[in-house]
C-alpha cells in the first residue's frame, strides 16, 4: 500500500481510560491500515476494543499516545476547532442504537436535513440533497416518514443518509445491524456496498455478523486492545471458474510483534516462551521443549 492510497494510518494506538480508582488499557498498541475507498470491517469479542477505535476514528475521542491519522490529517494534534470541522465534515458515524442516530419528531427528509442545516446549507439545496439521499439508501417512498413509522433496517438507513449529509470522505459504522433481522441487516449491507462504489466512500463497520467476510474487501480482528488478523477476500481462476477464497493472515506490527492464534499454541502446549527457527523459505516456532523437561525435574 502506498502512502496516496492509504486514507487511515493508525501506529501503536493506545488509549487508556482513567476512573477514580481503576485504569482500563483499552488499545495497546493498534496498528491499522485502510486504503482510500476501502469496504471493511472489523470484528473481535466484546471488550477488544472496538468502539474505542471506532470513536478515535469518529474524532469523538482522543487517544493516549500513538499515532492517527485519517485523511492526511493528525488526530493527535488536533485543536478542539479542528476536531468539531473533522467530525462534522469528513467523518459520518451510524451507531448500533437506531434511536440514537435520528431525532424521533422529525420525518425522514428532516432529519438528513439537520446536519446540513448546522453547516449553513440553504434550505432548498439541503432539501433536494436529503431526497436524493434517501433515494440513494433506497427509501425514496419513505421521505416523510418519522423514526418510529419505519422498521429498524429503514432507520439504519436513514442514519446512513444522515451521516452522509455532508459528503463525508469517511463512514463508520458501530454495530449497525446489531439490532436487526437478517433481511434488515442484508439491505444495510447492500446500501453501505452501493454507497462505497458509487460515491468511492471509505466504509469501515463493526460487527458480529459471522458471514460478514462475504461482503467486505477485507476483515480485520481485535484481540485484547490491538489488530490480530485479517481476512481478504481472493477470486481464484482456475480455467473457466472462478471460485471466492477467503485467506487468512497474522499481522505484524512495526517492531516485528505477530499474535499466534490461541489455539495454535494450545495445540502444542507453548507458554511463555518457544523457539523460533529459519526453516526453508519459512518462519517455525517450536515448543520450548527442552527447558520444559528441565523445569520438569527441577
Ligand atoms: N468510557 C470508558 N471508561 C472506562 N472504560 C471504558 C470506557 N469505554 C470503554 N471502556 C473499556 O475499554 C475496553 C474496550 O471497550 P470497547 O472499545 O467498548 O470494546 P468493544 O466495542 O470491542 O466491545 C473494555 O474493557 C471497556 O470496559
Ligand atoms: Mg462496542
Amino acid at each position: 500500500m502506498t502512502d496516496d492510497e492509504l486514507y487511515i494510518r493508525c501506529e501503536d494506538l493506545f488509549k487508556i481510560y482513567k476512573t477514580s480508582n481503576l485504569e482500563v488499557v483499552a488499545l495497546r498498541g493498534l496498528d491499522l491500515k485502510v486504503r482510500r475507498s476501502e469496504f471493511m470491517a472489523i470484528v473481535g469479542a466484546s471488550g477488544s476494543g472496538k468502539s474505542t477505535l471506532m470513536n478515535i476514528l469518529a474524532g469523538l475521542d482522543t487517544p493516549s499516545a500513538g499515532r492517527c491519522f485519517v485523511g492526511g490529517e493528525d488526530l493527535l494534534a488536533m485543536s478542539s476547532s479542528d476536531m468539531v470541522r473533522y467530525r462534522r465534515k469528513r467523518v459520518g458515524f451510524i451507531w448500533q442504537q437506531t434511536g440514537r442516530n435520528l431525532v424521533p419528531y422529525l420525518d425522514a427528509v428532516q432529519n438528513v436535513e439537520v446536519p446540513m442545516v448546522l453547516d449553513g446549507v440553504p434550505a432548498s439545496t439541503a432539501r433536494a440533497r436529503a431526497i436524493e439521499l434517501l433515494e440513494m439508501v433506497l427509501l425514496g417512498h419513505r421521505l416523510h416518514h418519522k423514526p418510529e413509522m419505519l422498521s429498524g433496517g429503514e432507520q439504519q438507513r436513514v442514519s446512513i443518509a444522515v451521516a452522509l449529509a455532508n459528503n463525508p470522505p469517511l463512514l463508520l459504522a458501530d454495530e449497525p445491524t446489531g439490532e436487526l433481522d437478517s433481511v434488515g441487516a442484508d439491505t444495510v449491507y447492500d446500501v453501505f456496498r452501493a454507497l462505497n462504489r458509487e460515491l468511492g466512500t471509505t466504509v469501515i463497520i463493526v460487527t458480529h455478523d459471522p458471514d460478514i467476510a462475504a461482503r467486505v474487501d477485507r476483515v480485520v480482528a481485535i484481540r485484547d486492545g490491538r489488530t490480530s488478523t485479517e481476512i481478504f477476500r481472493r477470486v481464484r481462476f482456475e480455467g473457466a471458474q472462478t471460485e471466492v477464497v477467503h485467506e487468512e493472515y497474522v499481522l505484524i506490527d512495526a517492531a516485528g510483534r505477530l499474535q499466534v492464534p490461541r489455539e495454535f499454541l494450545d495445540n502444542l502446549d507453548i507458554h511463555d516462551r518457544a523457539r523460533v527457527l529459519m526453516g526453508e523459505g519459512r518462519i517455525e516456532v517450536l515448543p520450548d521443549g527442552q527447558s520444559r523437561v528441565m523445569g520438569r525435574e527441577r
